[in-house]
């Protein structure tokens, strides 16, 4: 064999392992539209509550841990619970976020149950954040049926980039705010307050991206590949964070936990952050009477309410929580941002030109009802 020859053989070969390797390797981020309906266990549910409590299950939640169970009772009677096992005690040890995220659940619950033509009794039963059992939901037949245009919810995703910096036009912002001038806030790309709010957040997340047991916590929640994300149905998978093309491909397969202890993804993930920071509208701060259960369940509600609205003005909302998570940036916030309540959530926001489709995984109602 001539050396050329050889070395075209060896060449060619080269380049068949390579594409072998990228036809077995992890292709594709996997994402909601390619949940399968898994084989349903049996349980007692009537279809109009399983199609509720799916389109309550679509609620956002920190990390996406979806920290909420339901206790079956009996048919249009349940409990909603505070699932112990998705805390999140690294950057929530109050369960705080836990409850606004259950809250953001009810909201759904209740719009969907109202379009189904039921109306929503609810007993609030737990007294701290720790409770199990939050609130006690009984369904029944409304002779008046209040429509919802389910698909806002079906709709509803976080966006984090390609945020455009035009502020947010007053008849928006009013549509947004309406009845709730009092708990939200919008603070415009162009005053001081945004200054602070985008250098802090910078900050926070630099503490929180240095801080091991918040940072452990996180490697926890990332599903890097796709067999991940299809076990698990949960959690913050590469689609979500919004990272596609060939870096999602090296993540989905050479990426696992110990990436994430390391100080070139800390650094890159702050990176992420001042990118983030320097595209948008400004902030929303939603701020609350009180922090008693009650009050974070109402303010959950509300954040949702104001979230299933934006799409239909290309508005995005991105919740960027450091601040309040991180003692040393929190204890700053009211002062700087001149508000006196507390501020439960931090809103980055901003017009898109497009829209993507929420890709954000849900595990099935089967899978967080208990009977
Ligand atoms: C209480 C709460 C806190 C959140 N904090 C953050 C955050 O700090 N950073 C972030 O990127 N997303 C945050 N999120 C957004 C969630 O990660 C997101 O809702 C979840 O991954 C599900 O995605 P979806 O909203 O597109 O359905 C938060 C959401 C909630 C409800």
């Amino acid at each position: 064999m001539t050396r050329g020859k050889f070395l075209a053989i060896a060449g060619s070969s080269i380049i068949i392992g390579g594409v072998t390797y990228y036809q077995r390797s992890d292709k594709n981020n996997f994402v909601r539209a390619d949940t399968k309906q898994k084989e349903t266990t049996k349980t007692p549910l009537q279809p109009d509550e399983r199609e509720i409590l799916f389109l309550a299950s679509l609620a956002p939640s920190g990390h996406n841990t979806q920290p909420w169970f339901v206790k079956y009772i009996e048919p249009y009677h349940w409990i909603i619970g505070n699932d112990k096992s998705r805390w999140l005690p690294g950057v929530d040890p109050a369960q705080r976020e836990t409850i606004l995220s259950i809250g953001a659940f009810l909201q759904n619950l209740e719009y969907a149950a109202g379009n189904l033509g039921y109306n929503c009794q609810f007993d609030i039963t737990a007294t701290t954040n720790q409770d199990e059992n939050i609130i006690d939901v009984k369904l029944t037949k409304a002779t008046k049926i209040i429509t919802y245009d389910i698909e806002q919810i079906k709709h509803r995703r976080t966006v984090r980039s390609n945020y455009l910096s035009d502020v947010i036009k007053k008849e928006d912002s009013s549509y947004l705010i309406n009845e709730e001038t009092d708990f939200i806030h919008y603070i415009p790309n162009t005053s001081k307050e945004h200054q602070w709010l985008n250098e802090q957040t910078i900050e926070a997340n630099r503490i929180q991206a240095y801080r091991d047991a918040a940072q452990s916590e996180l490697a926890n929640w990332i599903r890097f590949s796709s067999k991940d994300a299809a076990e698990h149905l949960d959690g913050l998978t590469l689609a979500g964070m919004e990272i596609e093309g060939i870096p999602g491909w090296y993540l989905r397969n050479f990426y696992g936990k110990e990436n994430v202890m390391k100080k070139s993804f800390r650094e890159q993930s702050i990176d992420k952050v001042v990118k983030q920071v320097s595209q948008s509208a400004g902030w929303l701060l939603i701020t609350s009477k009180d922090n008693s259960v009650a009050t974070l369940l109402e303010t959950g509600k509300q954040m949702q309410r104001l979230f299933l609205k934006i799409r239909e003005r290309n508005i995005a909302i991105h919740p960027m929580t450091q601040i309040i998570e991180e003692a040393s940036t929190n204890q700053l916030l009211n002062n700087s941002v001149g508000i006196n309540e507390p501020v439960q959530f931090i809103l980055r926001t901003g017009y898109l030109k497009n829209y993507p489709e929420p890709v954000t995984l849900r595990r099935s109602v089967e899978q967080f009802i208990r009977t």
